[in-house]
């Protein structure tokens, strides 16, 4: 008995909407083959180079499965087998795309018998592995795929699927550094009221822009007042990389999840190449590895 998962790599905040809002692309993605053992425990492995911890509670894929665990009576264990197709730490959801594909996978082998709801609340074991924090933003969309909000983690979790327009993503990977962690010591402890003000607005006009096709309104409501301004810093280059985005035509976009990756929306395939090179320009000036990645919605 084994399954192979594809675990797509996703975009957290979607610019206004942080810790909320999230989109699914269709690469990269972690490739995890699950078998199903009859003795119980996790044995974890990694096909790929990037050293990540294999004891169970200590990775991420390996904490989601012990959450999903916890709700088996029978003794059931499984042997994981990852190959990242994510590179860990690059924002798009690498630790997310893991523990997702582990739950999904581990749950068709069980027989489906977890909703997509409780795949997430099991997932969130380990984004907190990863980063300290239980958030679903990256989590939701990996496992409902498109565009998700998560509206609420308590009392109870809170998931929305969000129609949305036929729509293209460019997104640039700059190969500098950046820990969720870090990324997220630096944000505001409280929020002035008319910021926060202004941020919910702009939730409610990206969710409005997405139902009604409306994508003058995607691109305006998608601006970050509270968040990108702290984590700007991290990244060199993003303002310029956001001012060459827009001039090619992008509708508009931010930092992906925490960063370093860059994302902007656009409108259809021709303009989301052209606004790729327009942030790749921005990077290879600056004498900057990157990665260019352009994809349909
Ligand atoms: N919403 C999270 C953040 C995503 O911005 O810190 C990071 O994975």
């Amino acid at each position: 008995d084994s399954v192979l998962v594809h675990a797509p790599a996703t975009i957290a905040n979607l610019g206004c909407g942080f810790d909320v809002l999230g989109l699914a692309l269709a690469a990269p993605y972690d490739t995890l083959r699950l078998r199903r053992t009859g003795a119980p425990g996790l044995k974890i492995t990694h096909l790929d180079h990037y050293n990540l911890p294999t004891d169970p509670a200590r990775n991420v894929a390996g904490a989601a499965l012990l959450a999903l665990l916890e709700q088996v009576d029978e003794p059931v264990g499984f042997e994981v087998e990852i190959t990242k197709g994510i590179m860990p730490g690059s924002g798009v959801g690498s630790s997310a795309a893991s523990a997702a594909g582990a739950v999904v996978g581990a749950n068709a082998l069980l027989g489906n018998r977890f909703s997509k709801l409780e795949l997430v609340d099991f997932a969130m074991a380990g984004e907190a592995v990863a980063s300290g924090v239980r958030h679903a933003d990256n989590i939701a969309p990996a496992i409902f795929g498109g565009f998700t909000l998560v509206r609420a983690l308590v009392p109870v979790l809170d998931v929305v699927a969000l129609p949305a327009p036929p729509l293209w993503v460019a997104v640039v990977h700059p190969q500098i550094e950046v820990k969720t962690k870090e990324a997220r010591a630096l944000l505001p402890t409280t929020v002035p009221l008319g910021l926060a003000v202004r941020q919910w607005a702009n939730v409610g006009g990206l969710v409005a822009g997405f139902l009604t096709a409306d994508y003058a309104l995607i691109g305006r409501a998608l601006e970050d007042y509270i968040v990108e301004p702290a984590r700007a810093p991290l990244i060199p280059g993003l303002a310029e990389a956001r001012r060459r985005a827009l001039a090619a035509g992008a509708l508009g976009g931010g930092i992906s999840g925490s960063g370093p990756s860059i994302f902007m929306l656009n409108r259809d395939g021709e303009t989301a190449h052209a606004v790729a090179a327009a942030l790749g320009s921005v990077f290879a000036e600056l004498g900057i590895a990157h990665d260019l990645h352009v994809g349909r919605i």
